[in-house]
């Protein structure tokens, strides 16, 4: 198998297959494009392919083709390799490869569960009242296929039945599925009963879980109206966005997705027209969801609840926003409707309204001011204890200014106390603290940084121009960088394989990404033999310095202390340093 995921790497050509979805343009060894995992404006996405590898300077995405067609169509490995397998006309041997066997067999049941649920649905005499109930609630044929809806009858064991003694499945397996639960007195019963079958997906459409909704003539106080299926080895509740898999082609087109709390939400807005739809499904909104989002969307569009878990799936929101170059925009609907209502009696209402959504900073401002009286102070106050952590999140200082602004407009007070209060908030003992340190690096974390980006424009430049090697191989030795650079540096001078593809691949597993990372980087320019000689000599001078400055600090407080030999000792060090400094100075010329 191995040797066919390389087979199928090799026959892939990887400016194509990226060339699908982001326009590139020759750039040095580059093929240069608009990142698709990040929005920019200036291009800083590299294919290369000689190494069929792509890398993002802006984000930092990279990988193989496998991974480029994951992540844009977040799907996984198995997937991308079965596509790409077939395009390139390779027979793939096993077609379990990599599963494991239970994870294999636990989608196989949910499949057949799934089919189960939509037979009784669409064709069963049992489904009668389910199918009334989704015609009254405008849930059309086309809807019910789409998301595969189903229905669970309200006996105990219609589904162990059907799976066990008709298809030969475990009980164990079926309890690992959550599909049944074990009785008290022995035994299992079906989990889901007399239910409205949601099934939940995965991002390549295959069941892994499932969320039931009670049918109203069932309903009891006892069972909750919505059961979902408890987190098994295939159904992660924080990574699964339902209806992802339906929405995934559109978010892509439209660059946007919107967010809605429900399946009847997302249904119902699917069914309006507004495709990009997908739902959380009754759990908190988490930093995974959004991320597999952010991936296709430029804009996110939350459509939640503004109760207080909405609030903080702003919040969430607003932070990974900030740091992707994401926007957030809140679909603002008034008067307690939820979107199914809205969308379900008045589609072009939700969609007009999806359009006209506003600014998460304007809809916070909005929220707060609506519900505090700002002819008082302690109304002012608790608007901007509202507001102003929201506004303390902006990185761009300008649109924090326009923000900042517009609340003090609001307010009826100066600008410069609210940005006061933001500026307190960002660098005071706030929640914001973290950025204080990413705005004021220390002193050695810049050295180490100058250092190491030299190492790695080395390592790069040397794969490109392995004719240096011989040249500088004995003293950028001797320097003994420490670290996974300094690995790398002494493994591209020490190997004779100056091809650096098959360099790459008789790298250490360690050290591969990050020789891959330094010649994508490198290769952007047009370096040439001169300037990997001058690179090397750059590097030298760097760690020089850094020497010579803890020679210095030795030699301080061996003065104070007062002993003659070490002192003579550190002097003597002090000056080889200035010598080979001066040797390598006459070398740059
Ligand atoms: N939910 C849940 N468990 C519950 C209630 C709700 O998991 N006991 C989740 C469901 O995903 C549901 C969402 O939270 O879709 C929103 O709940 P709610 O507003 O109560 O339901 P609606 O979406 O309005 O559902 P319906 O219109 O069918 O009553
Ligand atoms: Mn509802």
């Amino acid at each position: 198998m191995e040797d066919q995921v390389e087979e199928v790497k090799q026959k892939t050509d990887i400016v194509g297959l990226v060339g699908q979805y982001v326009a590139l343009k020759k750039l040095g060894r580059h093929q240069k494009g608009l990142c698709p995992f990040h929005s920019e404006k200036t291009p800083s996405f590299m294919v290369n392919e000689e190494m069929r590898l792509y890398k993002c300077f802006g984000c930092g995405a990279g990988g193989d083709v496998f991974k480029f067609l994951m992540e844009i169509e977040g799907i996984d490995f198995r997937d991308a390799l079965e596509r790409l397998a077939e395009k390139a006309g390779v027979k793939l041997v096993s077609r379990k490869f990599e599963v494991p066997n239970d994870k294999q067999k636990l989608l196989e049941v949910m499949d057949l569960a799934a089919r189960y649920f939509h037979w009784l649905l669409t064709e069963g005499k049992s489904g009668e009242e389910a199918r009334k109930y989704l015609e009254d609630r405008k849930i059309n044929s086309n809807l019910i296929d789409t998301f595969n809806l189903g229905y669970a009858m309200p006996g105990w064991d219609y589904l162990m039945n059907y799976l066990v003694n008709k298809k030969g499945y475990s009980e164990e397996l079926l309890e690992k599925a959550g599909l049944i639960s074990k009785r008290t007195g022995g035994g299992y019963y079906d989990k889901f009963r007399g239910r409205i079958m949601f099934p939940l997906q995965d991002a390549s459409g295959k069941v892994v879980g499932f969320t039931g909704r009670i049918l109203p003539s069932l309903a009891k106080e006892s069972e909750p109206k919505y059961l979902n299926s408890p987190e098994t080895e295939i159904y992660h509740k924080g990574r699964m966005l339902f209806g992802f898999y339906q929405a995934r082609q559109a978010i892509r087109e439209k660059k946007r997705a919107i967010l809605v709390e429900g399946q009847m939400d997302l249904i119902s807005s699917y069914g309006a027209g507004v495709s990009e739809t997908v739902a959380v499904g009754g759990t908190a909104l988490t930093e995974d969801q959004i991320e597999m989002l952010a991936r296709l969307a430029k804009t996110i569009y939350l459509s939640l609840d503004a109760d207080e878990a909405g609030i903080a799936a702003i919040k969430r929101a607003v932070d990974i926003a900030e740091k992707r170059g994401l926007e957030i925009k809140v679909v603002n609907i008034e008067g307690g409707k939820d979107p199914d209502e809205i969308a379900r009696k008045f589609p072009d209402k939700w969609r007009e309204l999806v359009e006209n959504a506003i600014d998460v900073y304007e809809f916070v401002m909005l929220k707060s001011l609506e519900k505090n009286d700002i002819s008082t102070v302690s109304g002012i106050k608790k608007v901007t204890e509202d507001v102003v952590p929201f506004l303390a999140k902006i990185e761009n200082s300008v649109v924090r200014e326009v923000w900042t602004k517009k609340l003090a407009e609001k307010l009826g007070v100066e600008p410069s106390v609210v940005k006061q209060e933001i500026e307190r908030m960002k660098f005071g003992r706030g929640p914001v603290e973290k950025y204080q340190l990413r705005n004021v690096p220390d002193k050695n974390e810049q050295i180490d940084n100058k250092m190491e980006k030299l190492a790695k424009r080395l390592v790069g430049g040397l794969l490109i121009c392995p004719g240096a090697k011989s040249k500088i191989r004995t003293w950028v030795k001797d320097t003994k960088l420490p670290g996974a650079l300094g690995k790398a540096l002494a493994m591209v001078l020490d190997t004779d394989e100056n091809d650096a593809t098959r360099l790459v691949e008789k790298a250490p597993a360690e050290l591969k990404g990050l020789i891959e990372d330094a010649y994508m980087a490198e290769g952007e320019g047009e370096t040439e033999e001169k300037d990997v000689l001058s690179l090397a000599v750059q590097l030298l001078r760097e760690v020089i310095r850094e020497k010579r400055k803890i020679l210095i600090d030795e030699l301080k407080t061996v003065k104070t202390g007062g002993s003659d030999s070490k002192e003579e000792e550190l002097s003597q060090e002090l000056n080889d340093l200035d010598r080979e400094e001066n040797k390598i100075m006459v070398l740059l010329g």
